[in-house]
C-alpha cells in the first residue's frame, strides 16, 4: 500500500473543506433504511467504513442510489422492512459499522452474520453482545460471541425491553441498545458512566422519535416510527478537521479556516483541549443543520504548552488522543494523558502505536496503563513511520511530519481511505 511523504511545511493556509461525518454517515444510512419514505443525504462520507454500511443496507434489500458519491438517495421501508441478507454483511475496518448493525439485527425477525477484516474481528464484541443477547437475540461469534464474525439470530417481536447500565462510555454500544430497543415492547434504557457522543439521540430526534434524557441516561419507547424529512445535510468530522488543527496549531505562519465542520459539544473536546494548551481557535458563522451544530473553524500557529487531559474530556476528545499526542509532543513540558483505557482496542492499541512512533521522531513518552506521559520538544526529528492498520496513526504521524526537521515516511498508507478519501491531497494543497 502507498507511502505518504511528508516534508517541513512553511505554513498552512487558505480554505478547505473536509469530507462528511462518519458517525453521521454510518447513522444516516441506517437510520433513513428503517424509516417512512425517501432521504437524500448530502456530504455522506465516501470513505470504506461508511460505504461498507451502505452496502450491508442494500444487502438487506434497501435501494440506496449513489453509492461512491457523497450524495446518496436512500429509499426507507419502514421499521419492519429489511429483509434477510442472502450473504455475510462485511464491515471491513469499522467498529461502528459492526456495532449499530448488530443492535439493529438484534431485532430483526431474520438471520445475519457480519464480519470484518483482519483487525476488526480482533477487536471487543462482548460490551453489545451481553446486552443484545438479554434483548432477545441469538448471538453467537468467536470466543463465545466475544469476538467477529458474529451469528445473529433477531428477536423480532420478541425483542425484550431493558435497563442497562454500561461499564464503558461508548456511543457504539449506547446506540446499539437504542437500536434494538426500537424493536422492543416498552421502554429501554441505558446508562453510561460518562457522557459519549450524542449523535444517535439528535438523529433518532431528526427522524421524529421521541427520545428521553436524564443526565447519562438515555431511555427510548419501542416500536415508533421514523419519518423521512426530505434532506439530510451532513457537515464535516470534526475527527479529520482535528489533523489540520493541530496542523496549523504546530507549524508557524498557519492561518486556516475549515468550512463547514460539526462541532456538537460531545465531540468538541479537542478544541477544548487545544484552547487549555493555548492554540488560537475561533469557530465563526455557527448554525443548526439536521439537529447538529455545525460551524467554521479558524486555526492560527500558536506556540501550545503542556496540559493534563483525563476524565469526562476523554470520551469527548477520544478519536482525537493521537493527534493530541503529537500536538503534546510540540507543546511546553509533560502532557499527562489518563482514563483513556478505551485507546487500547481502538483500530489499533493507540497508547502503543503512537509512543511506538512518536519516539522514532525522538520524543520521550512513557505508557501507562490508561494513558501517556509525553515531553514536548521544540522540534521532532524526520523519520520512516507505520501506520501500524490505522488511518488515524497514519494521519497523526503525517501531522507530526509537517513541523518536523527534515522528511517524514508514513508507510502503509492506504488504511487513511476507511475515514478520510482524499487526506493527502488535502494537506499538501493547505501546507505547501
Ligand atoms: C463512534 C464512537 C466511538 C469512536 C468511533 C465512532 C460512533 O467509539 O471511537 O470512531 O460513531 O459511535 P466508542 O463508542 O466505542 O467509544
Amino acid at each position: 500500500m502507498s507511502d505518504l511523504v511528508i516534508k517541513p511545511s512553511r505554513g498552512l493556509r487558505g480554505e478547505i473543506t473536509l469530507p462528511g461525518d462518519k458517525s453521521l454517515s454510518h447513522r444516516s444510512v441506517i437510520f433513513a433504511s428503517i424509516a417512512e419514505g425517501v432521504t437524500t443525504i448530502n456530504g455522506f462520507l465516501t470513505g470504506e467504513d461508511t460505504q461498507n454500511t451502505a452496502k450491508a443496507a442494500q444487502k438487506m434489500g434497501i435501494q440506496v442510489d449513489g453509492l461512491g458519491t457523497d450524495h446518496l438517495i436512500v429509499h426507507g421501508k419502514g421499521l419492519d422492512g429489511l429483509s434477510e441478507p442472502a450473504g455475510v454483511l462485511d464491515l471491513g475496518n469499522s467498529g461502528t459499522g459492526m456495532r449499530l448493525l448488530a443492535g439493529l439485527l438484534a431485532g430483526q425477525d431474520f438471520f445475519s452474520v457480519l464480519t470484518g477484516d483482519e483487525y476488526l474481528v480482533k477487536r471487543p464484541m462482548g460490551r453489545i453482545i451481553e446486552p443484545l443477547r438479554r434483548m432477545g437475540a441469538q448471538i453467537d461469534g468467536r470466543s463465545n460471541g466475544k469476538l467477529a464474525p458474529l451469528a445473529i439470530k433477531g428477536a423480532g417481536r420478541g425483542t425484550k425491553a431493558i435497563d442497562y447500565t454500561s461499564p464503558v462510555a461508548s456511543a457504539q454500544v449506547k446506540s446499539a441498545i437504542l437500536l434494538a430497543g426500537l424493536y422492543a415492547e416498552g421502554e429501554t434504557s441505558i446508562t453510561e458512566p460518562s457522557k459519549s457522543r450524542d449523535h444517535t439521540e439528535r438523529m433518532f430526534r431528526f427522524f421524529g422519535v421521541d427520545i428521553k434524557e436524564q443526565g447519562l441516561r438515555v431511555c427510548v419507547r419501542g416500536r415508533q416510527t421514523l419519518r423521512a424529512k426530505g434532506l439530510l445535510d451532513i457537515p464535516a468530522d470534526i475527527s479529520s478537521a482535528a489533523f489540520f488543527m493541530v496542523a496549523a496549531s504546530i507549524v508557524p505562519g498557519s492561518d486556516l479556516l475549515i468550512k463547514n465542520a460539526g462541532v456538537n459539544p460531545t465531540r468538541t473536546g479537542i478544541i477544548d483541549v487545544l484552547r487549555l494548551m493555548g492554540a488560537d481557535i475561533t469557530l465563526l458563522n455557527q448554525r443548526e443543520q439536521a439537529g447538529e451544530s455545525v460551524a467554521d473553524i479558524r486555526v492560527k500557529h500558536k506556540k501550545l504548552h503542556a496540559v493534563r487531559i483525563a476524565g469526562d474530556m476523554v470520551p469527548r476528545a477520544i478519536d482525537e488522543i493521537p493527534v493530541l499526542s503529537v500536538a503534546a509532543s510540540y507543546a511546553e513540558g509533560k502532557t499527562v494523558i489518563q482514563d483513556a483505557t478505551e485507546l487500547r482496542v481502538k483500530e489499533s492499541d493507540r497508547i502503543a502505536t503512537m509512543a511506538t512512533e512518536l519516539r522514532k521522531m525522538g520524543v520521550a513518552i512513557t505508557e501507562r496503563p490508561d494513558g501517556m506521559e509525553i515531553m514536548g520538544r521544540e522540534s521532532l526529528d524526520g523519520a520512516t513511520c507505520e501506520s501500524h492498520g490505522d488511518h488515524r496513526i497514519a494521519m497523526s504521524m503525517a501531522v507530526a511530519g509537517l513541523a518536523a526537521r527534515g522528511e517524514t515516511v508514513v508507510r502503509d498508507c492506504g488504511w487513511i481511505d476507511t475515514s478520510f478519501p482524499g487526506f493527502e491531497r488535502l494537506l499538501k494543497q493547505a501546507a505547501y
